[in-house]
């Protein structure tokens, strides 16, 4: 007897005797039809008991979630909305669900209670689809990187550095150490506690990724990132994942081709292999759409979203321009941003962003060199002297999708840059070495994993699109 998954059954319209197949009850009704799924697949295959036969004790303990074992005939099935299903000879129950206390029913659930249920909430169609999409998506950002001749870099989690000089990190400290370093008043001090350093969870891959772009020539990380800021919203977590890709000898305008050629091939990977899991999310913002205001509606389908964006070219505009389109601009009924835009030089908010997004341009927009005072250090200064080669990619609904730059790589321009934010040559030694020895152009860029996890599922909380989301209020499980 073979074993099967249900996606494999579900897609042989052979009959077959005895096959063998586990997985988690969904419904069970009529003592007869039980629906059965096992995360290969949004569907489930429907396993038709012969109930006489069976005792009623068994019967009892189909409950929903429960795990079983079923061994049947895979016969073309007589009911609607399905090829086959299997008649079942023996059922074999190898975990009970208790039906009082089960969580996930068969019925809708809001997202607020399947969060506090994350350890059960890939049980719904929904999120094992989400986390099909999610795996998927990639296993094609390895595959873009890998046709393309970059190497997978692994960058390290533990740092003394903080990639961005915003002095958001997370401090390494080690707990129930029986000796533990001690401040001038005796109490325990943490902050040099990783054998006598301080250190912190990265904030960014980058500069370590600078170092192998400098000599293997194309490099990417794709690893867990932390951010300590207290921000509370919908698109931002403090502990997410980041796809950061180094190139040695690109400049900004090539870095900008690199990002968007990645984003197309990624979504266009997932428009060919996931459509089942597509369609089904599709359909549920549909739904969803039902309820809302006309104003509030999807304007595209999720599909046709995907399309649009691999299709057409991003567009590509300066900060400064972006300035004065904001300037000239009437958001809203109200006519004004929360945040008025009052003169060259102040960082862009996500309003501003989402109206040049959605309502200026309506696509994907990349904004390109920025104020050197609202951006990091190590950017590229250009001969204006008060810009540089910074790039953000907004994407409608999303905002900020990717942020990256072309790298300073004059030695002298650097130190002035690090000494202006005091920042100490001594903590990035390393990094200055590398513009001491065969310095050359270089860029890359940071995409945030789970905000393109965002943009491809249409969920809008991006605790809904990370297994076990981390924030400032949660971090259960
Ligand atoms: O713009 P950021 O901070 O850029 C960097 O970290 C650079 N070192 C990247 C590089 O050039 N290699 O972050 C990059 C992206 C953002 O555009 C956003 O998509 C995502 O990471 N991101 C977050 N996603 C979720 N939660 C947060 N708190 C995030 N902060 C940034
Ligand atoms: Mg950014």
């Amino acid at each position: 007897m073979t074993s099967y998954t249900v996606s494999e059954l579900l897609s042989k319209d052979i009959k077959l005797v005895e096959v063998s197949v586990k997985g988690w009850v969904r419904t069970f009704r009529a003592n007869r039809f039980l629906a059965l799924n096992d995360g290969s697949s949004l569907q489930n295959i429907q396993c038709v008991i012969d109930f006489k036969n069976t005792e009623d004790a068994v019967l009892k303990r189909l409950t929903t979630g429960a795990a079983v074992h079923i061994k049947g005939d895979l016969v073309a099935s007589q009911g609607k909305g399905q090829a086959v299903e299997i008649n079942v000879n023996s059922i074999d129950v190898l975990g009970d669900s208790d039906p009082e206390t089960y969580p996930i029913q068969p019925k809708k659930h809001s997202f607020e209670f399947l969060r506090e249920n994350a350890h059960l909430r890939t049980r719904t169609n929904t999120f094992s689809a989400i986390m099909r999409l999610r795996s998927a998506l990639s296993f094609a950002v390895h595959k873009y990187f890998n046709e393309n001749g970059f190497y997978y870099m692994h960058a390290p989690i533990i740092t003394g550095s903080d990639a961005e000089g915003a002095g958001e990190m997370f401090k390494v400290s080690k707990l129930n150490a029986k000796n533990p370093p001690l401040d001038e008043n005796g109490a325990i001090d943490y902050s040099k506690d990783f054998f006598g350093k301080e250190t912190n969870l990265t904030v960014s891959g980058q500069l370590e990724a600078e170092t192998y772009a400098m000599s293997l020539g194309k490099v990417y990380t794709f690893g867990p990132t932390f951010r300590a800021e207290n921000s509370n919203t919908s698109r931002h977590l403090s502990e997410f994942w980041m796809i950061e890709p180094e190139i040695a000898f690109l400049d900004l305008a090539g870095n900008m081709d690199l990002a968007e050629d990645f984003m197309k091939y990624v979504l266009n990977y997932i428009l060919k292999n996931n459509r089942e899991d597509l369609e089904f999310l599709e359909n549920r913002l549909i739904a969803e759409d039902k309820s809302k205001p006309e104003a509030e509606r999807n304007t595209m389908g999720l599909i046709e979203k995907l399309h649009f964006v691999i299709e057409n070219n991003f567009k590509r505009v300066s900060y400064t321009e972006a300035i004065d389109i904001l300037k000239n601009s009437k958001p809203n009924k109200k006519k004004k941003f929360k945040y008025p835009i009052t003169e060259w030089g102040i960082d862009l908010q996500s309003e501003h962003e989402r109206f040049l997004v959605e309502k200026h341009f309506k696509c994907p927009v990349i904004i390109f060199d920025y104020p050197a005072n609202i951006k990091a250090f190590y950017m590229r200064l250009n001969d204006d002297g008060k810009t540089v080669r910074a790039m953000d990619i907004l994407f409608p609904g999303i905002g900020e999708m990717i942020g990256g730059s072309q790298r300073e790589e004059r030695l002298e321009v650097l130190q002035q840059r690090m000494a202006e934010l005091h920042i100490d040559e001594k903590e990035l030694w390393w990094y200055l070495d590398l513009r001491k020895y065969g310095t050359a152009v270089h860029s890359g860029f940071g995409l945030g994993f789970e905000r393109l996890v965002m943009f491809v599922t249409g969920m809008s909380n991006i605790r809904d699109v990370i297994p076990f989301p981390r924030t400032p209020q949660n971090a259960e499980f």
